[in-house]
Order: structure tokens, then sequence, then C-alpha cells
């Protein structure tokens, strides 16, 4: 029988800081900023921007239900979604998560990522990913990260590359979305590129 190797148990009330960002996991009384972030967008800009939810998306009760979820995902080690708040005046301005896979000799995680398009191009997604992938590495054991994008989201593939992901395949008919079933190309980030890119102290320093 396969072996579960332990994870660690890391609290809810963890924080990330960058020079910029905080990223952290929801919290009940971030209801308020998280819907009027969120609601503030412009409707759906491309094929991967979700835009502006009809208002019956951002009510308390679903806002409730999803920290609900998040909570007891993160205490599983089922998945860790945190938001993404600005230092300077407290802004939502989108999602990172990590999906673990397994836990037994794989020790790999899905690494996901969500600006509000009102934020694009401020570098937000690429200072809190970065930091994102040494807790993923360091404090949640993981061994390697994947992410699985469309060839045609250009921003999200020169991003992951941005971040040190290198390409590894294409998995043919893989997510099954809007009525069909899509390929999607996967890039990854192994131990190896980890401890070249993202031991170095200089990065280590800027980045946590
Ligand atoms: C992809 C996404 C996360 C980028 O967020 P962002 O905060 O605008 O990105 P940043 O400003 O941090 O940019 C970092 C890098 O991403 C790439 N990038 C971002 N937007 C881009 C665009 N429109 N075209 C090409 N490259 C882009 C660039 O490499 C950029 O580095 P550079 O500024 O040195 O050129 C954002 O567009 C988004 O949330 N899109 C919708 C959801 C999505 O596609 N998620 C990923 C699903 S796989």
């Amino acid at each position: 029988m396969r072996k579960l190797i332990k994870y660690p148990n890391v609290p809810l009330s963890t924080k990330i800081n960058t020079r910029r960002l905080v990223i952290r996991p929801y919290v009940l009384s971030d209801y308020k900023n998280w819907s009027q972030s969120k609601g503030k967008q412009q409707p759906s800009l491309n094929d991967f921007d979700f835009g502006c939810p009809e208002k019956k998306q951002l009510t308390k009760i679903i806002y409730k239900k999803s920290i609900q979820e998040h909570n007891a995902n993160w205490k599983a080690d089922k998945k860790y979604v945190l938001g993404i708040f600005l230092k300077k005046n407290g802004l939502n301005v989108g999602t990172l998560d990590l999906s673990i896979f397994d836990r037994t000799d794989i020790q790999s995680a899905n690494f996901g990522y969500y600006i509000y398009n009102h934020s694009w191009r401020n570098g937000y997604a690429y200072e809190s990913a970065k930091s994102l992938i040494p807790f993923a590495f360091k404090i949640l054991a993981l061994h390697r990260l994947e992410a699985g994008i469309k060839k045609e989201n250009k921003a999200s593939i020169c991003l992951i590359k941005k971040l040190g992901f290198l390409y590894e395949s294409e998995r043919k008919n893989f997510l099954y979305i809007n009525n069909s079933w899509i390929d999607l190309r996967y890039f990854v980030l192994t131990p190896e590129i980890f401890n070249n890119k993202y031991q170095n102290p200089l990065i280590r320093r800027e980045s946590v």
C-alpha cells in the first residue's frame, strides 16, 4: 500500500508579505472588499476572464459558503486559496490557489491565479505568484507544481514562463469546460528550477 506522506499543518492565519502585497486566506470581514472589487470589473475582456459577475453571485451567503469551503479544504490539505490584497489600501485584486493532487509519493499541486481585470498589468500576478512558490515548496513541502493553460491564453503563458515554469506537454481533451473537452498545455516547476531560481538570496529577500 502507498504510504501517505505527512503534510504540514499550516495555520489559516498564514500571511505572505511582498513589497506591495499581502497574500492570505480570505476571512468573513473581507466580504465588502471582495464583492466591491469583483463587482467593479469590466465585462469579460477575453475568453479566460470571467469579468464582472452578476450581482446574485456576490451575495454574503455565497461568500460565507465559499469561505467555509476554502477553510475546510485548507485544513484537509486539499486546496489552498489565498486572496491578494494591496498593502497601500487593502484592496482585494485577485486570488491564488494550490490544489493538491496527491500526498503519497507524488506531492504535487496545480498552481492557479486570477487577477480582477481592473488591476491587470500592474505586476500583481507576478509578484504574488512568485511568493507562492517558496510557500508551496518550503511550507507545504510540495515537490512539483503544474499549471495547465490553453494555448490561446498568451498572457498566462508569458506569466508562467516568467515565473520559471518549463513547458512539459500538451494534454489532449483534458478539461471539460463550456460543454466541450479542451486541450491544455502543461508547464511545471520542479525542485531543480526552484533551487536555481528561488533559493537565490536576492530573490528570496524581495519576494517573501
Ligand atoms: C494572466 C493574468 C493572471 C495576468 O495578470 P497581471 O497581473 O495582469 O500580470 P502581471 O502584470 O503580473 O504581468 C506579469 C507577466 O505576465 C505576462 N502578461 C500579463 N498580461 C499580458 C498580456 N496581456 N499579454 C502578454 N503577456 C502578458 C507578461 O509576461 C508579464 O510580464 P511583463 O510585465 O514583464 O511583460 C491575468 O490576465 C488574468 O487574471 N487573466 C484571466 C484569468 C487567467 O487567464 N488565469 C490563468 C488561467 S490559466
